[in-house]
């Protein structure tokens, strides 16, 4: 296990959030457990490591879906925090082709234990709360309480610790 479990206090209350969420979590000590087994091969992480980083990406585009149906503006804060993720995995998949050194996908494990809970807790939380108030269905798309046609994009995560 890493130190990244499922628990109650992950959860959103947003199917398609919650569980694309439990998914990370998964995938991410599926890499743990592979990287414990066998340390120095990367014709075993390299595939467990690309599934993550594809399900991320895609995790990431659609919470950015959900932004741009719901008025956030393309730079928001949470949009960037997630290319700046997005980047440093891309790093390490181009390092451990490049080099076929596990160090830093090691330890990139631990890094993203930490974060996704801070992530989750602080933007997404956020997210989710601005998503409810318009009465958004990510299903169908639709708001019972849009935004006035005039109302400003939004550029900020919409987190209170958010100043941007
Ligand atoms: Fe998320
Ligand atoms: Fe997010």
């Amino acid at each position: 296990m890493t130190s990244l479990s499922w628990t109650e206090e992950l959860t959103l209350h947003q199917p398609q959030i919650d569980q694309t969420h439990q998914e990370f979590v998964d995938l991410l000590d599926e890499l743990d457990r592979t990287l414990k087994n066998a340390p120095n091969d990367c014709n075993s992480a390299l595939p467990v490591y690309r599934r993550f980083l594809e399900h991320t990406e895609a995790h990431f585009a659609m919470e950015e879906g959900f932004m741009a149906a719901t008025g956030f503006a393309a730079d928001n804060c949470h949009s960037k925090q997630h290319a700046m993720v997005l980047d440093v995995m891309r790093q390490v998949m181009a390092h451990t082709l490049a080099e076929q050194d596990l160090e830093p996908m090691r330890n990139l494990v631990p890094e993203l234990a930490n974060w996704l809970p801070a992530h989750v807790d602080m933007m997404d939380a956020a997210l989710v709360f601005h998503m409810n108030q318009l009465g958004f269905d990510p299903v169908t798309g639709t708001m019972s309480h849009a935004p006035a046609p005039a109302a400003e994009a939004i550029s900020s995560c919409g987190s209170n610790s958010c100043s941007s």
